[in-house]
Order: structure tokens, then C-alpha cells, then sequence
């Protein structure tokens, strides 16, 4: 199955091998037809929603200032020569072109893409020199950025003191480039970077991805256990052996304690299930994407017999793990749904494509059926008219 619409001329298995989580590297315009797929004034229209997330970062003489959105249509009128840049969070969600740029670095499995940023700058405007936690390809897609790199950091490195930016306090490039519409410039997580608009009018697409931090994780994991836990399930010691000091926790206690934390924790199924409905569900749960009216197996069934075809809601992230034979789990917006036979074959087609075309007198199963009225009715998706 070939999933991914790739870039003209990239090495995609060299990329792997020596750039990702590694280095970053410079790629110049890689598009056969790069077309910045979405205006500033769209962009902006955005940062005043309410349900989108937004930033503006104004720089003054020797001080950077950060005001969290919805950003009111006067506050950019208000905006003078000093370097300012808009962010705004999530854009592919809202804006299915910008969703489409995520195609071609489908090298790397959906599950590890977080979303696209989408940042606009005047002359000279920036976030700071900075370090993130994930990997980044950044997509210039209007005017041009000059960016620097400098070396690795970590949770040692010195940042300015500010409340809600961290910005690093002492930054040394080691190399600079200045991009122009369509170049990428992949930068990996702890790498330093500060990226400066030469100009004005500099629109930046950040394709960032996401590492659960091990923390998320055990708490994840730990919250969704207790959920089902009895009280009674509880520490036992039959045939206990006098001990010699009374005070001691012994060994044999300690190592059935520990059993009891150990042994509920390594269902690997279970776990399985679970991270792909974490992973899955919806950073912005706020937005109901549910279709008007429901609808239900016998309509779908008429409709798609004249043929049809589904697109994916750009919201919606879609995964599965294989669990035996040809089942398969498929995660979508935090729900699960086990899937076996053509039903598998549906889910694993539906997480290769973003859209899926029924032909006119196709054969369609109840159990496809049942799947895909299901995730329309949960807003997952949706049928193209
Ligand atoms: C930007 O678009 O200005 C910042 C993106 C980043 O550094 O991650
Ligand atoms: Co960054």
C-alpha cells in the first residue's frame, strides 16, 4: 500500500539514519509546486476564535512579552514596527491544506505527529532563541527567516527568568541559514534554535511531533488502572513465617508489595489498548465535530451503492495495533474499536489514507458498514458530497 506522497529528490531512508533525533539539516524546497496554503489574514482570523490556541510574542528594547488568545482584531491594528509574531497552535485541525502538509513526512508513523504550528512575523520578529522537547521540521511558507542553530541542551541550561517563555540565556550559533518559501529546516529535540524574519510578512509551518514523556505515561497508565480496581484486592500473607525482629518489613513482604504493583501494570494489552486511546484522543475536545443528524447502516448502505467516498475530519487522528491474526484495534478521538476481517482491512486502509472511495455496487459488509457509520456519527469522519 503506498501511503505517502513524498517529497521530489529526499532520501528518505538516509534522513533517517543520520538526521532524525540526531542532527538538523537544511532541505531546500523539496515541493514540486510549493504554494503557501494559507493567506495572514486567515491566519489571523484564527488567533480571534475562541476555541483556537493563540499567542503574540512582542518584543520591546531588551524585553519579550507574550499575550495568550484569542487575540481581538484591534490588538493587530495596535501593533507598531517593533518585532512581533503571531502562533497559532494546531492550524491542520481548522484548515485541512494546512493538514495536507503533513503528508509528505508520513515516513514517521502518524501516532508520533503532534500538529502543525503556524507562526507569522513582521521584520525582525521571532520567539527567541529556544529549545523544544520534540522534533520539528519548520516549513517556511512565506517570505523569508533567517534561522540559527547552536548546540544540545537540557534541563540544565540557563534560561532567561520570564513567566511563560523559555528563552535561553545564552545562545551561540553554530551555523545559520535564511530560508525562502518552501524550504524545510528539521531540527531535533534539545537542539537550540532562533529563527528571525528577514522582512515582513514571514509565515512559518512547524510540523512538530510528540515523545510522551515517561511521566505522562506512568500516570496515564496508572489513572486508567485504578479506574477499575477493587478494594478488596488487597496485600495477603498466608502461612507467615515468624520473623526474627518484629520491626523488619521483610524481603518476601517487600517483594510481594512490589509484585502487586508490578503485575497489574504488565498487561501489555491492556496497555496497548489504553496508549492508543490516549494517544488518539482530541487535544481540543471543546470542538464537537459530530455531524448534524446521525446516520444509520441502512442509509449508508443506499448511499454508498451509488458509490461514495469518506474523508477523514483533519481533527481526527487515526491509529491501530495489530492484535492477532487479522484483528486489529483502531484508535480514533480517544475511542477504540476491534476489527476483524474486512472491517481490519477497512480500519488499516482508513489509517493509510486520508480518504476512501467507495465504488458504485461494491461489495460493503455489515461489519464495514457498522464501522464507518460509527465513526461518522462520531464526527471522525465524514461523507464527501
Ligand atoms: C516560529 O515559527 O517562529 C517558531 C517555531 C519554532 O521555533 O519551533
Ligand atoms: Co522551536
Amino acid at each position: 500500500m503506498t501511503v505517502t506522497q513524498g517529497f521530489e529528490d529526499f532520501d528518505v531512508a538516509g534522513f533517517l539514519r543520520e538526521f532524525w533525533q540526531q542532527k538538523p539539516l537544511l532541505i531546500r524546497n523539496p515541493w514540486a509546486d510549493w504554494t503557501n496554503p494559507l493567506s495572514p489574514d486567515e491566519l489571523a482570523g484564527l488567533a480571534m476564535e475562541d476555541h483556537v490556541e493563540a499567542r503574540l510574542i512582542t518584543r520591546g528594547e531588551d524585553s519579550w512579552q507574550a499575550e495568550h488568545g484569542p487575540i481581538p482584531e484591534r490588538r493587530f491594528g495596535a501593533l507598531g514596527r517593533d518585532p512581533w509574531t503571531l502562533l497559532v497552535q494546531a492550524v491542520d485541525q481548522n484548515v485541512p491544506e494546512v493538514a495536507a502538509l503533513i503528508e509528505p513526512f508520513r515516513f514517521i508513523p502518524d501516532w508520533r505527529i503532534d500538529d502543525v504550528m503556524v507562526s507569522y512575523a513582521n521584520d525582525g520578529g521571532g520567539v527567541g532563541a529556544h529549545f523544544d522537547h520534540y522534533d520539528v521540521f519548520l516549513i517556511q511558507g512565506l517570505g523569508r527567516r533567517r534561522w540559527q542553530i547552536g548546540g544540545h541542551c537540557d534541563q540544565s541550561t540557563a534560561l532567561l527568568p520570564h513567566d511563560h517563555l523559555r528563552l535561553l540565556a545564552n545562545f551561540e550559533p553554530v551555523e545559520e541559514w535564511v530560508l525562502e518559501p518552501g524550504d524545510i529546516l528539521y531540527v531535533p529535540p534539545g537542539v537550540a534554535h532562533n529563527g528571525v524574519a528577514v522582512g515582513d510578512d514571514c509565515m512559518t509551518y512547524s510540523v512538530g511531533f510528540r515523545a510522551p514523556s515517561r511521566s505522562e505515561l506512568i500516570s496515564g497508565w496508572c489513572d486508567d488502572q485504578l479506574a477499575a480496581m477493587q478494594d478488596d484486592d488487597r496485600y495477603s500473607d498466608p502461612m507467615l513465617a515468624q520473623q526474627e525482629n518484629p520491626g523488619e518489613i521483610s524481603a518476601e513482604a517487600i517483594d510481594r508489595l512490589h509484585g502487586m504493583i508490578t503485575a497489574q501494570l504488565q498487561d501489555r494489552d491492556a496497555f496497548a489498548r489504553w496508549f492508543g486511546e490516549f494517544n488518539s484522543t482530541p487535544k481540543y475536545p471543546e470542538i464537537d465535530w459530530q455531524p448534524d443528524e446521525q446516520i444509520d447502516a441502512a442509509q449508508l448502505r443506499s448511499l454508498s451503492s451509488e458509490g461514495a467516498s469518506f474523508y477523514r475530519n483533519s481533527a481526527s487522528r487515526f491509529s491501530y495495533v495489530r492484535d492477532s491474526g487479522d484483528t486489529v484495534i483502531l484508535f480514533v478521538d480517544g475511542e477504540s474499536y476491534e476489527c476483524a476481517g474486512e472491517a481490519a482491512e477497512l480500519a488499516e486502509q482508513i489509517c493509510a489514507q486520508t480518504r476512501i472511495h467507495v465504488e458504485s455496487g461494491a461489495m460493503i459488509s455489515d461489519t464495514m458498514l457498522e464501522l464507518l457509520v460509527s465513526l461518522i456519527n462520531q464526527g471522525s469522519m465524514a461523507i464527501d458530497d
